[in-house]
Order: structure tokens, then C-alpha cells, then sequence
């Protein structure tokens, strides 16, 4: 695993409209629901289309010390989790990440049992799993936190049920899933969430023999098998880094065609962006983003798919903020995803916050600072902040980045953008940890 690019910043010299073909990778949010769910099987997974990022490696790493057996090629890999033996994962590593609560669900689905260290990820809310465990319980598991772990035991094996979700949860659906797939009799999750990875890893699941139906829509019936088998299986491109493409793309009043990319899943952004005077044009696997004039203030809300991503808020927030007139975004989905609007007010942007909503003023322009990513989607802001702003920009905390985004600054380089990746001097350091 890297570290050194904890150390790192981005420089970014801004006002180069970004123009060119660029493309996706594979989907982070699917990839790491994906890899834990191969725990489930007997058989060795190829996966392909994997985005060659942190939170892959950091699975990748969690799977081995496990006891599995991987080979990780930058975008594909191929495991046999058969040498996992241990339903125990006390590993710092996971408190690293969100998505290694995607463990608990997939070692009670084929051990009957899990410990696992209670997940780490983005600071972007209070972040409760209480949905997970309602539905670890309601298929038979005890399930309790103590000494930092989430233990969950299923003394008599899980047993199909029907589990209606409170709150409409990504992480709650998938890891039911997970949990339910090997239970014996029928799981039916009512309010579950609809997300192109919650679909990918369904389809990955039936790819290894299970027998999952409705992912896509708010009910999900899942019947028990008794096992799964290997599969080969390719990843769905990442709904997310293509948004904040074309999202980058409109902000530099650029001229980019976004390839390996699925248009339906972009609906609730490109009606946004078409909203702004922002041209989108879609393609059977393309979107071509052009914006010749300034961008016109919007009113977003986000909301769970097929409503618009709480992930592209941040960007869409730095889009707005040059935009003509006054924008108000609402965030329904995390309590506290504003925390880089106080890194572009130093860039000159006109922001105020009550609460869940802002009122971005749109400004003439934005001036080049440096600046502090606080989180994933906050990083990616950032980036879409130098990329428009005059002058230079500098971003650290580029390892939140670097955990969603595969190799960002080469793709936008090749594609117009002045950026590169620095160590940062002793004093940046110094300020920065
Ligand atoms: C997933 O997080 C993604 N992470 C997030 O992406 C994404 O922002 C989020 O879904 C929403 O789309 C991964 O897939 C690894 P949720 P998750 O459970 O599963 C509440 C990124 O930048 N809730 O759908 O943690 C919760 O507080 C990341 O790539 C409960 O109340 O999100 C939130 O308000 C960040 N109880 C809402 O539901 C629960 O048990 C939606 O959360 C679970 C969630």
C-alpha cells in the first residue's frame, strides 16, 4: 500500500478549458462491495474493469491477510477467497474505509458468523449502520458493538425474511444482500436502494450462482442457494468520476466527450447541467459536455437515485459557484458535506451555509489558493476549483483523492489541464498533520 501520497499535494494551474476524449474507470462504489462479496464463493473470481485506486488496494490487502488468494493487475483481478478460513477482522485497515462493513455482511453470509472493526471512511456525517443491523437481526444474527468491533453470530444460520429499510441506504441494501444470499428460503428488503452499483452487485452475486431479483427498483427478492461458484465478472463504469467529469468540463467552459460511460445512469445530472445552458449530448457510451457560455444559477436537492447524487454536490457546488445569479443546494442525504466551501470562500467564491442548504452567489471568477481536501467528493470539488479558477491552486490531503479517483491528474492533463502532483515543502507537512 502507498503512503507516500499522504504527503503529496496537486498544483493546478487553472483557466484551461478542459477538450479532448477522456474515459472512465470502473465504478469505486461497486468494486468495493464487489471484492468482499467473492468471500461468499468457493470458486476463484476474475473481475475486470476495477478502478486503480486506494480503496481497491486496501481490499486487496484485507482479502490477503485473510487468507485469500489475489492477483491484482492495476484494473483487473482475480481472487480464491477458499483459504478464508477466519470470520475475525481486527485489521486497522478497516477503519480506513466505509466499505469494510461490506465484510460483516459477506463473512456472516458464508461463515453464519462475523467480527468485524466497526468501519472508518469520509467524515461526511454521523454515518449510522443501524439499518445493517436491523437487517443482520431480522435474518437471525445477534448482532452487538463492543470493543470497537461489530460482532454478528447466526448460532442457528439465517433464515429469509422480509426486511423494510427505514432510511433508503446503499451500504444497508448491499450488505443485506450479501448477508441474504446463501440464507436459507426467501429475503424480500422493501425501500431498498436503487444505485447502478446496488444493480452491479446483484448481477455480480447471480453471475456466481445467486438468485437475486429486482435490484434496480425499491423491492429486492432474493431466494437462498445452497452455494456460489466463481465467475468472471466485469465492473459498470463509475457513475461518480463521470459526473465529476462533466462537471469539470462545464466549468472550464471546455469541450469533452467522457467515453466507457452509461448515459442513463447521468440523467439527473445532465437535466441539471442542461438546466445551467450547459450542453450535454449523449452517445450509446459517450457524453459529450460543452459549455461556450457562463453557466446560469440552478436549485439542487439531493436525494437518493434516480434523484441527484449527494456525490456530485460538492462539484456541482464549485460549478454554481461562478455561475449568473444565486443557486440554493439542498443536501438530504449527509449532515455535514459542505466542509469544502470554506476551502473555495478562500478562492473568492460567495457561499453561506444554514444548516443543510447553501446559497451559493455565483462570482465573476475564482482566484487560485491553497487549499485542504477534507474528504473524497470535497477533494474532487477542490480539483474542479483549480481547474476554473485564475492562477495557481494547490490541494493538499490529496489521499482522500487518490482512495475514489484513478490517476485524476493524468487523466485531466491529457485533456487540457495544467496539473501535476508535488511533495509538499517541510512546512506544508508541518501545518497539514
Ligand atoms: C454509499 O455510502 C456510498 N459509499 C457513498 O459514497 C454515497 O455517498 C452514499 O452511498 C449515498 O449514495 C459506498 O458505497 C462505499 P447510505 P453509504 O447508507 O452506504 C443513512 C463516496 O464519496 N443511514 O446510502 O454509507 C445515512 O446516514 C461515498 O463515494 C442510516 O440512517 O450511504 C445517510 O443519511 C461517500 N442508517 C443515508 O442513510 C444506516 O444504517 C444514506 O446512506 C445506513 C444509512
Amino acid at each position: 500500500m502507498r503512503t507516500e501520497h499522504m504527503r503529496e499535494k496537486l498544483v493546478i494551474k487553472g483557466g484551461k478549458p478542459l477538450k479532448g476524449n477522456v474515459t472512465v474507470s470502473g465504478a469505486k462504489n461497486a468494486a468495493v462491495a464487489i471484492l468482499p462479496a467473492v468471500i461468499l464463493c468457493e470458486g476463484r473470481c476474475e473481475i475486470d474493469n476495477l478502478p486503480n485506486i486506494e480503496d481497491v488496494r486496501l481490499i486487496d490487502y484485507l482479502l490477503c491477510k485473510m487468507g485469500a488468494k489475489t492477483q491484482l493487475n492495476s484494473t483487473t483481478m482475480s481472487i480464491d477467497a477458499s483459504g478464508v478460513t477466519e470470520h475475525i477482522v481486527d485489521n486497522d485497515a478497516v477503519k480506513l474505509m466505509r466499505a469494510s462493513y461490506y465484510l460483516i455482511g459477506a463473512l456472516l453470509g458464508r461463515f453464519g458468523k462475523a467480527e468485524v472493526c466497526l468501519p472508518g471512511g469520509c467524515a461526511i456525517g454521523l454515518r449510522p449502520i443501524d439499518q445493517h443491523v436491523k437487517g443482520m437481526k431480522a435474518l437471525g444474527a445477534e448482532v452487538k458493538a463492543e470493543f470497537g468491533m461489530l460482532k454478528a453470530y447466526a448460532p442457528n444460520g439465517l433464515i429469509g425474511t422480509d426486511i423494510y429499510l427505514d432510511v433508503v441506504s446503499v451500504g444497508a441494501t448491499i450488505n443485506i444482500m450479501l448477508a441474504a444470499v446463501l440464507a436459507q428460503g426467501k429475503t424480500t428488503i422493501v425501500n431498498s436502494a436503487k444505485e447502478p452499483h446496488v444493480v452491479d452487485v446483484a448481477n455480480f452475486l447471480n453471475c456466481m450462482g445467486a438468485k437475486v431479483k429486482g435490484a434496480g427498483t425499491d423491492v429486492i427478492r432474493i431466494s437462498g442457494v445452497e452455494k456460489l461458484h466463481g465467475c468472471s465478472y466485469s465492473i459498470i463504469p463509475d457513475q461518480i468520476e463521470t459526473g465529476t467529469l462533466m462537471i469539470a468540463a462545464a466549468a472550464t467552459r471546455g469541450d469533452l466527450t467522457i467515453e466507457n460511460v452509461i448515459p442513463t445512469h447521468m440523467e439527473a445530472l445532465s437535466a441539471k447541467l442542461m438546466e445551467m445552458g450547459v450542453r450535454v449530448e449523449e452517445g450509446d457510451d459517450s457524453i459529450r459536455v460543452t459549455c461556450p457560455n457562463r453557466p446560469t444559477h440552478v436549485s439542487i436537492k439531493t436525494l437518493p437515485y434516480p434523484g441527484f447524487p449527494t456525490d456530485l454536490q460538492q462539484p456541482a457546488t464549485v460549478l454554481l459557484s461562478t455561475a449568473e445569479g444565486a443557486s440554493i443546494i439542498v443536501e438530504n442525504i449527509f449532515e455535514s458535506r459542505f466542509k469544502h466551501i470554506n476551502e473555495i470562500r478562500r478562492m473568492g467564491a460567495n457561499v453561506s451555509i444554514d444548516g443543510r442548504m447553501c446559497v451559493v452567489e455565483g462570482v465573476e471568477r475564482l482566484t487560485g489558493a491553497p487549499v485542504r481536501a477534507t474528504d473524497l467528493r470535497a477533494g474532487a470539488a477542490l480539483v474542479v476549483a483549480g481547474l476554473m479558477a485564475d492562477g495557481q491552486t494547490e490541494i493538499s490531503g490529496v489521499k482522500y483523492i487518490d482512495r475514489g479517483y484513478d490517476h485524476i491528474e493524468g487523466k485531466l492533463k491529457s485533456v487540457g489541464a495544467d496539473i501535476h502532483r508535488e511533495k509538499m515543502s517541510d512546512a506544508e507537512e508541518y501545518e497539514f498533520f
